[in-house]
């Protein structure tokens, strides 16, 4: 079934999924003082093949509804097509090396008690450091960062192919879509972009990275139906906070 997975991007319209490809809501929370990580939300519905809004304007999301044919979203694909490797710069750390390639989603999770991911890299050569420097730059979604060890080989988690619709309550909006496990991306034009194991797609519709989320959703404001504060209430629930 993973040969058949693929999401292809539709001319100033939405991400087609293809290949059953399970769909998730998941929710950025704070574990402590700066750990993020994802809680569930909602359940989504399941489906061989589904629609997912890239312009923001749907009245069903994370789904398309035809909006984007009716307001002034201009989905023109403006991100680079060269491969991470071309894109990234590495910070050199003493026991690991971490490449960079500057996609952010404003998610937080490269932030870690005691540092964030450049900052821990730097420091690799303590074990708790390093150790810490690999988990800020793997539990990215946006696959910007990725450590690299001694010998120069990637350090990756291990993802099944799957798609997550993210909500950021802290910042009170809705973030992007975080693909999964090398699920293949076509643009409109029918090109392929690097195969990735990690990587998150615009849906605010206002990235000037598209179709990748570049964290404009944030000073955008943009909620997909009050979605954050749901989440906020879910979280505080589960937390008895
Ligand atoms: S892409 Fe169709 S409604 Fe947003």
């Amino acid at each position: 079934m993973r040969e058949k997975m693929k999401i292809t991007i539709l001319e100033n319209g939405p991400y087609l999924v293809e290949g059953n490809v399970p769909l998730a809501e998941k929710i950025n929370v704070l574990q402590g003082r700066r750990l993020h990580r994802f809680i569930d939300g909602r359940p989504l519905p399941q489906a061989e093949t589904y629609r997912l809004c890239r312009c923001g304007l749907s009245k069903t999301p994370p789904f398309c509804d035809g909006a984007h044919a009716h307001g002034d979203f201009d989905g023109t694909e403006t991100a680079s097509v060269k491969s991470y490797r071309e894109r990234a710069k590495a910070v050199e750390g003493p026991e690991l090396t971490m490449l960079d390639d500057g996609r952010c989603a404003l998610s937080k999770f490269c932030h870690r008690q005691k540092g964030n991911a450049w900052t821990l890299t730097l420091t690799s050569n303590f074990e708790d450091c390093r150790d810490e420097a690999i988990h800020a730059a793997c539990d990215c979604p946006t696959g910007r960062l990725t450590p690299l060890d001694q010998d120069g080989n990637e350090i990756e988690n291990n993802y099944q192919p799957s798609i997550d619709i993210m909500q950021e309550p802290l910042v009170g909006v809705s973030g992007g879509i975080f693909v999964k496990g090398g699920i293949p991306l076509f643009s409109a034009s029918g090109k392929i972009y690097e195969t990735r194991n990690r990587y998150v797609l615009c849906r605010c519709g206002k990235s000037y990275n598209k179709p990748f989320c570049d964290g404009i959703h944030v000073s955008a404001g943009f909620l997909d139906q009050g979605r954050p504060e749901k989440a906020k209430r879910l979280f505080r629930k589960k937390n008895n906070v």
